[in-house]
């Protein structure tokens, strides 16, 4: 099947999709992005996304391309067209097409282009196991609660991650607290039993995950905090695990060199990974 994606207004072939070279997010990452899961042809958390992508956008000054039901309305037809049942769709937003400057442009047209494809999370076997992390300076700017395209610490980390034969990095400031991950939220489980995650700022990205998980633990009494962990802390955890779009809730059994508790799955992070993803089903079974 021959997969579709969305550039201004037009479907194309994906191999023909492309857009003009002076595209300021070509340039200049000047632009913005969200990953939505797909499930059973349903957008999981759309209006948590599309809250999220309003407001990276109002952040950056970037004007709105369309109402926020064409938006929709696109976003389900690039869907339809690439048949995707499970899967991500990618949205991103940039803020034009102008000679090369820095500064805006003076009446820039937002550029938007849609992908979607047919993916699952993590395999079964990936989950059963857990994977390790790794821990990485924090390299990025002070505007990480923005979703943009601007990703090249991002980047490294993972592929330091990568041939490390880890699946993620945690990203640790100059306190020696976790961040996040490249691409993912960080959390752990106290000897106490309290689920700790980093408090939204503008420091990580507040993820789409993550506030469902937050809902999933407040709805089942379950102790959470906010508050930042260091690398120690977390080496020292009774559990720990990542959140986001395309890993749900993924165990995580060793950081660096030291396994995480007995190197296993622990079993909080196992059931909060069932909560997560019967919410998704139910989102599925709404959409
Ligand atoms: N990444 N932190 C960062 C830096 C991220 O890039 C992401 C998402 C998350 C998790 O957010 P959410 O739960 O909304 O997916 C946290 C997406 C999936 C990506 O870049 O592919």
């Amino acid at each position: 099947m021959s997969r579709i994606a969305y550039v201004n207004g037009r479907y194309l072939p994906h191999r023909a999709a492309a857009v003009h070279i002076e595209d300021r997010g070509y340039q200049f990452s000047d632009g913005v992005y969200e990953v939505i899961a797909v499930q059973q042809g349903a957008l999981v958390d759309e209006g948590l996304h599309l809250r999220r992508l309003e407001r990276s956008l109002r952040e950056l000054r970037i004007a709105e391309p369309m109402a926020e039901g064409s938006l929709k309305t696109v976003m389900r037809e690039v869907i339809r067209r690439n048949r995707v049942r499970d899967g991500i769709i990618y949205v991103q937003m940039t803020r034009g097409v102008a000679p090369r400057d820095h500064a805006f442009p003076k009446n820039p047209t937002t550029q938007v282009v849609m992908t979607a494809r047919r993916g699952k999370p993590p395999s079964p076997e990936t989950v059963a196991a857990g994977v390790r992390v790794i821990t990485i300076p924090d390299l990025r700017w002070t505007r990480c609660d923005i979703k943009s395209v601007s990703l090249l610490p991002n980047v490294l980390g993972k592929q330091q991650a990568r041939e490390a034969g880890a699946y993620e990095a945690w990203q640790v400031d100059r306190d020696g607290n976790v961040t996040e991950g490249t691409s993912t939220n960080a959390w752990i489980v106290t000897e106490a039993g309290e689920v700790v995650t980093r408090q939204a700022s503008e420091a990580i990205l507040n993820g789409v995950t993550r506030l469902a998980v937050i809902k999933v633990i407040e709805e089942h009494q379950l102790r959470l905090v906010e508050r930042p962990f260091s690398v120690a802390e977390a080496k020292r955890a009774r559990e720990a695990f990542m959140t986001s779009t395309t890993a749900f809730v993924l165990p995580v059994v060793r950081i660096d060199e030291d396994a995480v508790a007995d190197g296993k799955p622990g079993p909080l992070t196992r059931r909060l990974r069932e909560l997560y993803i019967e919410h998704v089903d139910a989102e599925g079974r709404q959409g």
